[in-house]
């Protein structure tokens, strides 16, 4: 199939392509749209076969339930047997932003959409173009992460392109996510309330709003994994660039490594600072720096990883950032990302 592309600038969306976007919804078809965090693979939500086309084309295995993006919280409630207090003070707190619950599923909900469980994941996206796409559909949206299952998420439209060309019926062309990471999941129908993933919004953020603790338990670097983690999509391999990631908990540990690599090896470091510089490292070292900055690192990492994944190497190798609740999203990505 040949994808559609819409080209809209961000900051003044042109409202006659968003609302032929919003036809093709509408239709049943699959469009891919900015949000805040990353790009996401959108269809009409209560149409089940639509949702299906979505597992299709992301090659998504179908126990792992979808998120829906609501305009306003009349429509997410119009989806859920309950809207807890704990939801209603998250929302007007924090959406539209960055903030995805998991509530009792209502009944007009697809049981595909939810992966045949009791709960729906939902969230009010705070970027314009996503906005104005569930406006003009008039229905809410589901959308996962715009990216072949196992892949890494996608930040701007090339890379939606690349990885699902031919597989959907539009894109909406709107330029870098801004968050560059997905959103924080919380469960509300637990007790205690429980974070599934850690996002831009962070843990002592939501706690300060709930006025009480949220379980979590953080990812580990894989060899060291003692149980499984819980959310269902957190099972599966995830978030993998195109070459392996290697994570490493010090500088040190990681210069020891480098120091022996072979002559002609070729790899890639990411790094949040030049902490090379005056090293000698074996074998072919390719620099790329982020920033320090957990906000302005979060928002390229996935942008980086999609290009160095391209460069002619054979590894990617990288210090994580320290075990900080501010770091928390980023080292949760990336430890998965190295995993396999
Ligand atoms: O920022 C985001 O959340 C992006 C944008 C597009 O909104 N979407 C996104 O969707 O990251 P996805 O499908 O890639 O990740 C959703 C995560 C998955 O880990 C999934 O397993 C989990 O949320 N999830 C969805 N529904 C759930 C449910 N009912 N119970 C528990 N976890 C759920
Ligand atoms: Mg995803």
């Amino acid at each position: 199939m040949e994808t559609k592309r819409w080209s809209v600038d961000d900051s003044k969306p042109a409202k006659e392509l968003i609302m032929e976007a919003a036809e093709y919804i509408k239709k049943g078809k699959l469009v891919a749209f900015p949000t805040e965090t990353v790009y996401g693979l959108g269809a009409n939500a209560l149409d089940s076969a639509a949702v299906d086309r979505i597992f299709e084309a992301k090659g998504r295995p179908k126990n792992n339930p979808l998120i829906v993006h609501v305009r306003d919280i009349k429509m997410a409630k119009s989806l859920v047997e309950e809207w807890p207090e704990s939801a209603q003070n998250l929302a007007e707190e924090f959406w539209p932003g960055p903030l995805t619950f998991v509530l009792k599923k209502g009944k007009k909900v697809p049981s595909n959409l939810c992966a045949g469980g009791e709960t729906v994941a939902i969230r009010m996206p705070a970027n314009k173009i996503a906005q104005m796409l569930i406006e003009f559909a008039k229905v809410p949206i589901a959308a996962p992460s715009a990216n072949r299952s196992g892949k890494t998420s996608t930040t701007d439209s090339i890379h939606v392109l690349e990885q699902l060309n031919g597989k959907i019926d539009g894109v909406i062309e709107g330029g870098l996510t801004k968050c560059g990471i997905e959103s924080t999941v919380i469960d509300l129908t637990s007790r205690p309330i429980r974070q599934l993933r850690p996002g831009p919004i962070s843990l002592s953020q939501l706690e300060l709003v709930l006025d009480e603790s949220i379980e979590y338990q953080p990812v580990v670097i894989p060899s060291s994994i003692k149980s499984p983690m819980k959310s269902p999509g957190m099972l599966e391999r995830h978030y993998q660039p195109d070459k392996p990631l290697r994570v490493f908990s010090t500088r040190e540990e990681m210069l020891e490594y480098l120091k022996k690599l072979p002559d002609g090896y070729r790899y890639a470091i990411l790094s949040r600072e030049d902490v090379f510089k005056n090293q000698r490292l074996g074998g072919e070292p390719h620099l790329h720096i982020l920033s320090d900055d957990p906000k302005q690192f979060s928002m390229l990492i996935y942008y980086h990883l999609q290009i160095i994944e391209k460069e002619d190497i054979q590894e990617i190798v990288m210090v994580l950032p320290p075990d900080q609740q501010k770091w928390h999203a980023v080292r949760d990505r990336l430890i998965r990302a190295s995993s396999n």
